[in-house]
């Protein structure tokens, strides 16, 4: 929301701290905190003279995991500093939600000077993971023709998880031959195939797996040199869920 500054990995400290992994498009949805703030364990305890921000950590992160499942490496520039501060309303406001029709998803996007090419790259990281029914069995969040199976109580109102494609471990181009066929699992998803313009990148995507494997690492790229607001407070935090305990920001 505001660059990539870590801001989502502080905890809230109830009545002292609102924190954004509480706000409603991260809550219960963003998750694997832990394996962060193990790999920032793992680097304290093999360099405790080198200080690697809690952002760089996480962005490094995205990338072994695009990697390991098959997708293209790339290089992330490090340096990144992390944030005193998180923000509950931007991430409300800022984040693209899965009731979004095209048209307020190019406007988030564009807003952070990705262009629609660049988005529809992006959404393909729909091609891991999962979805919480209560997030993706709501009526308003669904493509109402997709036929993977839903793993989804009767209520719909579940945490059990939903798998975005069928290859839910794998870095493929399944996402977009499902959206090529009206089974992209989200509203948010299936509406790429919507408009002349988004549905040309799909099937582009879908016709080539190394056009979109290339498309995606540069705007991965991109979206983590995302600078943090300016003036914002920033620091190396020593644990990624909080911020350092002196009073006075370190940087
Ligand atoms: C229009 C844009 C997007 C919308 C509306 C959207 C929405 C969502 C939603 C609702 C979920 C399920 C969360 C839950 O469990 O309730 C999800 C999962 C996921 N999203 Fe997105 N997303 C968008 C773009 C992106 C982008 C740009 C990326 C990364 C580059 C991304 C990566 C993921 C991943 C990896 C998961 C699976 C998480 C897991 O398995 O734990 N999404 N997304």
């Amino acid at each position: 929301k505001q660059g990539c500054d870590g801001g989502i990995l502080l905890d809230d400290i109830p009545g002292s701290f609102q924190g954004e992994q509480t706000s409603p498009p991260n809550d219960n949805s963003a998750r694997g905190f832990e394996v962060i703030a193990q790999a920032k364990q793992s680097v304290v305890d093999t360099c405790p003279n080198i200080s690697v921000s809690c952002a760089d950590i996480l962005a490094i992160a995205a990338r072994d995991s695009v990697a390991k499942l098959g997708g293209q490496t790339y290089s992330v520039a490090l340096g990144r500093s992390d944030a005193r501060t998180a923000n509950f309303t931007g991430a409300l406001l800022q984040l693209p939600g899965p009731s979004d029709n095209l048209t307020e998803q190019i406007r988030k996007f564009s807003d952070k000077n990705f262009t629609i090419r660049e988005m529809v790259a992006l959404a393909g990281a729909h091609t891991v993971g999962f979805a919480r029914c209560v997030t993706v069995c709501n009526s308003n969040n669904v493509n109402p023709a997709a036929q993977l199976q839903c793993n989804c109580s009767a209520t719909q109102t579940d945490s059990n998880l939903q798998q975005l494609d069928a290859t839910p471990a794998v870095f493929d181009k399944v996402y977009y031959d499902a959206l090529n066929s009206n089974q992209g699992i989200m509203f948010s998803d299936q509406v790429l195939t919507g408009n002349t313009t988004t549905a040309a990148i799909v099937t582009t995507y879908s016709n080539d797996v190394n056009v979109f494997l290339g498309d995606f690492a540069a705007a991965m790229i991109k979206m983590g040199n995302l600078p943090p607001s300016a003036g914002a407070q920033l620091e190396i935090r020593d644990v990624c869920s909080r911020v350092n305990p002196s009073s006075v920001a370190s940087m």
